[in-house]
């Protein structure tokens, strides 16, 4: 029998007895593929749950089921001690939940505001859209979240991590008791995620429940009170976060111990490769040169906003230098497309993987072979067979957790797809290969790795740029570091005594 909930909602309480919202027996089936099988988890008001497991571990169809898009084979949802189901989106709103997906679809050529109140727009008395209060909604929202976007102004005008703060808005913009955040920090900087967990305070000492998806430990040691383990499909365990040590947990979710020490062997670098001299662009960064060697990983650490994409992409072609020069193996090369720049033999992994570059209906296989096919056609045709086989060597080196590689990439979790992208990319066996936050989004376990693959080919004399916010990883991976400031460089660091505080000094400018 359920009893009615006690009012014992606030930060310091203990967890409230009665949840708010239980699943019980939850399984979700695809072909080929039980992605759910038998889940219970219960929210509890007041209380950040952490949901924490492996990528394709289930935890974004968890969500989904939550949301409406997906029908659970088995299980039941219990809201209040009330079953309850979801037959689309708008009843998973109207029973008070609301979700910050892991790739929110929002729309380039609407306001702010349009993508935020979409589908849930303010009415007039007259029924009319009430455009007053969705402007000045959303402009109450972004503040919340410390930005001040004009709600008027289309969405294809901002970065990648306003575009989020956005997709945190229109969650928030539904009044629900029940808010679910998939991967939500994951394009954001630091001082944005301070900003969204000061509204997840608020929103605790609301009462509402929270359900927390998050790769990195940090941030779920921070806002979390209760945790959920999944594998495989499987809750392996669940309680309270903060009597529970990370290796417990991170045991739990991969079966094996997993240290946070990355696996980069000594490579033998050798003579410059790329040099950049004096490079330029006309807003984002200036006169950055460095000589980047055989077999060397260069890091380039800095604050979000320092340039450090900027400058990768403008490597690539993606957007011109105003002034500089690069020298590749001793010849001069000009690159003015990113068709230029992987002809030279420079390829870049962006940051933003999820939407650009994944033909989301082919399979696994032939998206990995997509960018070797621009530079073999010109020797013929690969065969299938041997598409097959480069997608197995870089599928099981990064890995890839998959049904089969002939299975449509976007099947694929969040995570696995990230590991495709990055795999198309290795498989060119360009000369120097740009990685834009290459573990962003990745599990802890396959995160080792692909770090040792990574080093494993600066080992075979592949030069890397990789750019990370990750300081443990900066440290672990990389040869030398170039740290950015403002769009400037604020110094080239070598490997050997180099300390995490000397790099945010310099990149902070608080020397
Ligand atoms: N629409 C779909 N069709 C077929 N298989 C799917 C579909 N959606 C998810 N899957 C499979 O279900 C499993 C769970 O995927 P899910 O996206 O829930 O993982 P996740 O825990 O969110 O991982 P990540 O950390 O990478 O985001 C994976 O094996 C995935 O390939
Ligand atoms: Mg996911």
């Amino acid at each position: 029998m359920m009893t009615v909930q006690a009012t014992k909602i606030g930060t310091n309480a203990e967890p409230a007895d009665t949840p708010i919202l239980e699943m019980r027996g939850i399984s979700q089936i695809f072909p080929g593929v039980k992605a759910l099988d038998g889940v219970n988890i219960a929210l509890y008001p007041g209380k950040v749950t952490a949901l924490i497991g492996e990528n394709g571990a289930g935890k974004s169809t968890l969500v989904k089921i939550l949301t409406g898009i997906y029908r659970p084979n088995e299980g039941e949802i219990l809201i209040d001690g009330k079953p309850t189901t979801f037959a689309n989106a708008q009843d998973a709103i109207d029973a008070g939940v609301t979700a910050i997906h892991q790739e929110t679809v929002l729309f380039d050529e609407l306001t702010v505001g349009e993508n935020i109140f979409l589908g849930h727009a303010p009415k007039t008395r007259l029924g009319l859209i009430d455009w007053r209060q969705i402007n000045e909604r959303s402009r109450t929202l972004m503040q919340a979240l410390e930005s001040d976007i004009d709600p008027t102004t289309k969405l294809k005008d901002f970065s990648i991590a306003q575009r989020h703060l956005v997709a945190i808005a229109r969650a928030l913009s539904v009044e629900a008791r029940i808010v679910i955040m998939d991967e939500p920090t994951a394009a954001l900087s630091r001082k944005e995620i301070d900003d969204l967990f000061r509204i997840v305070e608020g929103l605790k000492r609301q009462g509402k429940a929270i359900l927390f998806i998050s790769h990195k430990f940090d941030e779920v040691y921070e806002i979390a009170d209760n945790y959920a383990v999944f594998r495989d499909g499987r809750m392996v365990g669940s309680g309270v976060l903060k009597s529970t040590p990370q290796d417990e947990i991170v045991r739990l979710m991969v079966g094996r111990d997993v240290h946070d020490v990355f696996p980069k062997t000594p490579a033998v670098i050798g003579a410059s490769v790329l040099s950049v001299q004096g490079y330029s662009h006309e807003t984002e960064f200036r006169n950055i040169s460095f000589d980047l060697k055989k077999g060397e990983i260069l890091g380039v650490y800095g604050l979000i906003g320092a340039g450090r994409s900027e400058l990768c992409q403008s490597l690539f072609g993606i957007t011109r230098p105003a002034a500089g020069s690069l020298t590749l193996e001793g010849k001069p090369i000009t690159i003015s497309s990113p068709a230029d720049a992987i002809a030279a033999g420079i390829v870049y992994v962006p940051e933003e993987r999820g939407r650009h570059g994944l033909a989301l209906d082919m399979p696994i296989y032939q998206n990995m072979s997509l960018p070797s096919l621009i530079r073999t056609s010109v020797s013929g045709f690969l065969k299938a067979a041997n598409e097959l086989k480069l997608a197995r060597k870089y599928a099981e080196r990064l890995d890839l957790r998959a049904a089969a590689l002939s299975v449509p990439v976007g099947t694929l979790s969040g995570g696995n797809q990230q590991k495709v992208v990055i795999g198309k990319w290795l498989a060119t066996a360009p000369k120097v290969i740009i990685l834009d936050e290459p573990t962003k989004g990745i599990d802890i376990g396959s995160k080792a790795a692909v770090h040792g693959f990574i080093s494993e080919l600066a080992g075979e004399g592949l030069s890397i740029i990789m750019i990370s916010s990750e300081l443990p990883e900066i440290l672990g991976m990389s040869d030398r570091v170039l740290v950015m400031r403002e769009g400037l460089s604020a110094g080239i660091y070598e490997r050997d005594g180099l300390s995490a505080e000397t790099l945010v000094r310099a990149a902070t400018g608080n020397a």
